[in-house]
């Protein structure tokens, strides 16, 4: 790839992440959204010294400018639940010290990015994409008082919600994982191989509100962005209440999606079913996409930043996988009865060995697929994305299976 075009991915992602900050007022920027996760302004610092450390500091070994700051904003990702530190905003430097910080990076990176394998310069791209959708969770529990709506784009509430169809999916093998040639790819994703998998049926669309809300009416735990208003169930969507939409995915926690299959006699899917199901063909070869090789096209699903929110189950029918399964693919990642392992052949990348590494283990699950802000390019059949199984603000959707 020409380093001209990695340079204005790196550019569009910061004009994305910078989008998103300016959406939170200053006094906001120091509260915690999410009680696990650091302080909105952790993150204004991180992202900068993210790619400062990784690129400048560690792959060309520049001096430090300001090495309190490389190291405050250094890392800090998914702590255990009720290990988040104990400071206070007063610990943080003010929003002018940290975008002064960020500046400087900026202009340094810009600098020295010719010198900087390429590798390098596609870790900081998709670290910084991954941030843009973990910044969107945040915001999306922040107080609508404290976040500032961008123009408004129109909720599809009205979807029809479809039955709870199941597609034969035949027995077969599928690929998971990366190709050493096909480009860049996290550790995780290395090395590929083939599985087979024996004949199964998947749900064709997500599991919608409308097929939750029977669950949770027999005593099912209720999603942590439904809200009871009286005697209706409201959804908190990106920047406004709505009542339950009842045709969208419901997003979930491992653990809610696995109560709802155990209620309904079914399954979640294994990451190789995922795959066989989104990727797979009767010719035994797998597609780069459900939908075939084409790269990503808005009309094949909800994601790219087409909106905040997700559409309808039965939206985007372009996207339909080969065997007829509905948005494998965008609307909300899925989760997978995978727990996060590596594949044979792992290797930790030497400046960031704590990228995967840190999460194996029976407590984080694979997802797959993607949400309306997973940017395009992590969208490709390896990637692999993974939560802690009681992780209730990611945008993580599911389906069953029967064996
Ligand atoms: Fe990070």
């Amino acid at each position: 790839m020409q380093r001209a075009s990695l340079q204005q991915e790196l550019e569009e992602a910061r004009r994305r992440t910078d989008g998103l900050f300016a959406l939170v007022s200053p006094e906001a920027m120091y509260g915690r959204p999410i009680p696990d996760r650091h302080r909105l302004i952790f993150y204004l610092g991180h992202l900068e010294a993210f790619d400062w450390n990784q690129l400048c500091r560690w792959t060309l070994d520049k001096p430090a400018f300001h090495a309190s700051f490389d190291q405050l904003f250094e890392a800090g990702i998914d702590p255990a639940v009720g290990t988040a530190s104990s400071d206070t905003p007063s610990d943080w430097p003010t929003i002018q010290e940290v975008e002064g910080y960020n500046v400087r990076v900026r202009q340094e990176v810009d600098q020295a990015l010719e010198q900087v394998p390429e590798e390098m310069v596609h870790v900081a791209i998709e670290h910084r994409l991954m941030h843009v959708e973990t910044t969107a969770y945040l915001l999306h529990h922040l107080d609508s008082s404290e976040k500032q709506a961008p123009l408004p784009t129109p909720l599809s509430l009205n979807g029809q919600a479809p039955s709870e169809e199941m597609v034969e999916i035949p027995e077969g093998s599928t690929s998971l994982g990366r190709c050493r040639g096909e480009g860049f790819g996290w550790d995780n994703e290395f090395r590929e191989h083939d599985v087979f998998v024996p004949a199964f049926a998947m749900n064709r669309f997500k599991i919608t509100n409308g097929q939750y809300l029977q669950f949770v009416n027999e005593g099912g735990a209720s999603p942590a962005l439904w809200k009871r208003q009286g005697e209706q169930w409201m959804l908190e969507t990106m920047f406004q209440l709505v009542p339950l939409p009842l045709s969208w995915p419901v997003y979930v926690t491992h653990q809610q999606a696995q109560a709802y299959a155990d209620w309904k006699g079914l399954a979640l899917p294994t990451e190789a079913q995922f795959h066989r199901a989104g990727y797979g063909t009767p010719s035994g070869v797998d597609q780069q996409f459900p939908w075939g090789t084409d790269f990503v096209r808005t009309t094949f699903g909800n994601f790219d930043f087409q909106g905040w929110d997700p559409k309808p189950v039965t939206a985007d029918p372009e996207g339909t996988s080969t065997f007829g399964v509905a948005q494998l693919v965008g609307n909300g990642w899925e989760w997978t009865s995978t727990p996060f392992h590596p594949f044979e052949g792992f290797n930790p990348l030497p400046t960031y060995p704590g990228y995967s590494a840190r999460f194996f283990d029976q407590d984080h699950y694979v997802v797959k697929g993607g949400g309306p802000q997973t940017a395009g390019r992590l969208l490709r059949r390896s990637f692999r994305n993974w939560f802690r199984q009681g992780y209730p603000y990611a945008h993580t959707s599911f389906r069953c299976v029967k064996v």
